[in-house]
């Protein structure tokens, strides 16, 4: 795993260029790449850069397909909190992606398991992700993976935290009520199938979660720490994210004197 500790900004643009490397040689193969996008406010920075490429510097999304790593259960189609409307909302619609290959989890569906072993082999089909986007909640959870989650999991139903709703009530006007007890996430083991996994994570409310997933025992009761098992994870942290980190100083030594070639 590495662990790069950086402002908000550098981050962000660590994290588009690994997109942009592989979304550019997928295409120069004649390849289509295949993108594992996050909803959060984490990888927000991540999609306005990429927008911005997209924008300025003719980084085309064409042909490119995307899953998303969860949703709620039971939102509204036209929910503004529906993760597949937040997605649209923060990326899909600021670049060239065909709506038609952004894909999620069916928090609609009237057969849920049948909906779960559907999106995994439409991931499977895709060839795999190439690059998964993550952020991390407060409570160690990756996509939406709490707590006692099993390290081997598929997509499935899960029921969110007092934790996690609580945090996500600021999506819902501060109102927890309002905040679905019900998710379909992306597995442990499915984000592990990604070839590279990008976690980004800001603030000094992250600061626990980050040091258990880098440097704790893993375990279901910090579910990123199963990221120490991948063997391509790149873990993105500002200053405040990083202030319980045990091995700040190495982390910060080793990227200083990393070939600028080497990328993330
Ligand atoms: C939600 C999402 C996660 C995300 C987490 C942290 O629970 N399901 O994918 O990582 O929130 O969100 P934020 O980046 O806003 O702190």
């Amino acid at each position: 795993m590495e662990v790069v500790i950086a402002p908000g900004a550098e981050l962000a643009r660590l994290a588009a260029d690994a997109i942009e490397r592989v979304v550019r040689g997928r295409a120069a193969d004649g390849g289509r790449a295949v993108l594992g996008i996050a909803t959060g406010s984490s990888p927000l920075a991540v999609y306005d850069e990429l927008a911005r490429r997209h924008a300025e510097e003719g980084l085309s999304f064409a042909g490119v397909r995307a899953f998303m790593l969860d949703e709620y259960v039971g939102l509204p189609a036209d929910h503004p909190e529906r993760y597949r409307n937040v997605v649209e909302k923060e990326f899909a619609s600021r670049v060239d992606i065909d709506p038609a290959d952004v894909h999620g989890p069916d928090g609609l569906a009237a057969d849920i398991p049948a909906a779960c072993a559907a999106y995994e082999a439409a991931i499977a089909d895709a060839g795999g992700v190439d690059v998964q986007i993550l952020g991390v909640g407060t409570d160690g959870h990756i996509a939406f993976n709490e707590p006692g989650s099993s390290l081997a999991s598929r997509t499935r139903i899960k029921t969110l935290t007092r934790q996690t709703r609580e945090d996500n009530a600021r999506f819902f006007g501060g109102d927890v009520s309002q905040v679905p007890t019900h998710c379909l996430t992306q597995g442990l083991a499915t984000i592990m199938s990604a070839r590279h996994v990008v976690l980004l994570a800001s603030g000094k409310h992250k600061a626990e979660a980050v040091h258990q997933l880098a440097e704790g025992a893993v375990s279901a009761m910090w579910p990123g720490t199963v990221l120490q098992h991948h063997p391509h994870a790149t873990v993105l942290v500002d200053e405040a994210a990083a202030s319980r980190l045990q091995l700040a100083s190495y982390y910060r030594e080793t990227f200083a004197a990393k070939p600028g070639w080497q990328g993330i």
